[in-house]
C-alpha cells in the first residue's frame, strides 16, 4: 500500500502513514509558466494506493483528479477527501444551478472514496465507487476532554449541526445544547433563542465547519450577553475564510480548535488515527 498525499494534506497524509508505518510516497507539485499545475510522483512502483487530498480550492481539485490519472496502473485506488469542499451545493437551490457536489463527484475514478464528516452525507451517492463517510466527533470529543474545562456545555450554533454535538457531547459524557440560525445572506446570520443557562459556564461552540464565521460570530455574541464564561470554537473543517479568525477574535472567542482536514494553525487535533484505522480495515 502506497499513501500519495496531495498538496493540500501534506501533513495528514505523512501522519497516516506514520500511524501505518509506511513512508508517505513524494510528489513534485509545481506549476508551468502558464501557471497550470504539474503533479508528479516519485515512486514507479504500482500497487495498491491511497490518495490523500482535501478539496480547499480549485487547483485542489485538479491536482486530485491529475494524481488518481497518475495512478492508472495501480489495482486498487482508495481516495481520502477529508474536506470535500462544494459539498454544501448537494442540491438545486434555484433553478439554472449546478449539484456542485455531483458535478465533482462524478470525475472521482476511484474504487473507494473516503470522506471525513462531509456536510450532508447524501452525497456520497453521487460516486461511482463506494463511498464512506469518517467521524471525527470522538477525537474532537477527547480533546475537548483533555482542555479541562470545568462544567462545560457542548452548544451547536444551529438545529443542523446538533446531531454532531450530541455524539460529541455523549462520547465524553458532557451536557449539550442547541441555538436557532436563520441565514440572511452569504455572510450574515441572526441566532436566537435557547433554553440553556450558560450563566458562567465554559461553553464550547462545536460545528462541522466555520467558514466566514458568522454563524459563530453571532452565537458568540448571544452567549456571551446571556454571561457564558469563556466561549470556544471547535470544529472539523476550518474554512475560516478571509477575515473570519479576526471577526471571531473580536468577538471575544478564547480559542479556536479544528482538525486537519484543513491544515491551518487551529488544526491541533488529528484526523489521523481515524483515517489509518479505516485504511487498516480494508
Ligand atoms: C452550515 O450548515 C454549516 O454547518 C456551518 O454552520 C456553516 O457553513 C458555517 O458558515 P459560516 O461560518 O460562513 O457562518
Amino acid at each position: 500500500m502506497k499513501i500519495i498525499g496531495g498538496p493540500a494534506s501534506q501533513a495528514l497524509s505523512s501522519r497516516v502513514a506514520r500511524e501505518l508505518n509506511l513512508e508517505p510516497t513524494v510528489c513534485d507539485f509545481t506549476r508551468f509558466p502558464d501557471g497550470e499545475l504539474y503533479t508528479r510522483i516519485l515512486d514507479e512502483d504500482v500497487d495498491e494506493v491511497t490518495i490523500i487530498q482535501s478539496i480547499i480550492t480549485d487547483s485542489d481539485f485538479v491536482a486530485l483528479l491529475q494524481l488518481i490519472d497518475a495512478c492508472e496502473d495501480s489495482p486498487v485506488i482508495n481516495v481520502v477527501i477529508p474536506y470535500m469542499g462544494y459539498a454544501r451545493q448537494d442540491r438545486k437551490f434555484k433553478t439554472g444551478e449546478p449539484i456542485s457536489a455531483r458535478a465533482i463527484a462524478r470525475t472521482i475514478n476511484a474504487d473507494r472514496v473516503f470522506t471525513v464528516n462531509v456536510h450532508k452525507t447524501s452525497v456520497l451517492d453521487y460516486f461511482n465507487a463506494d463511498a464512506f463517510d469518517l467521524d471525527a466527533s470522538q477525537l474532537i470529543g477527547y480533546h475537548i476532554r483533555s482542555m479541562g474545562l470545568k462544567d462545560a456545555l457542548l452548544v451547536s450554533p444551529d438545529a443542523g449541526a446538533m446531531e454532531f454535538v450530541e455524539r460529541t457531547a455523549k462520547e465524553i459524557g458532557y451536557d449539550c445544547d442547541y441555538l436557532e440560525k436563520t441565514r440572511i445572506s452569504g455572510d450574515t446570520v441572526t441566532i436566537k433563542t435557547k433554553s440553556i443557562d450558560v450563566q458562567g459556564r465554559d461553553i464550547v461552540l462545536l460545528d462541522d465547519m466555520i467558514a466566514t464565521g458568522g454563524t459563530m460570530v453571532e452565537s458568540i455574541k448571544l452567549l456571551k450577553g446571556q454571561g457564558a464564561k469563556d466561549v470556544y470554537l471547535a470544529c472539523v473543517h476550518p474554512v475560516l475564510a478571509r477575515n473570519a479568525v479576526m471577526r471571531l477574535y473580536n468577538a471575544g472567542v478564547r480559542d479556536i480548535i479544528s482538525t486537519d482536514t484543513i491544515e491551518k494553525t487551529q488544526s491541533c487535533i488529528s484526523v489521523a488515527p481515524l483515517i489509518a484505522a479505516t485504511i487498516k480495515g480494508l
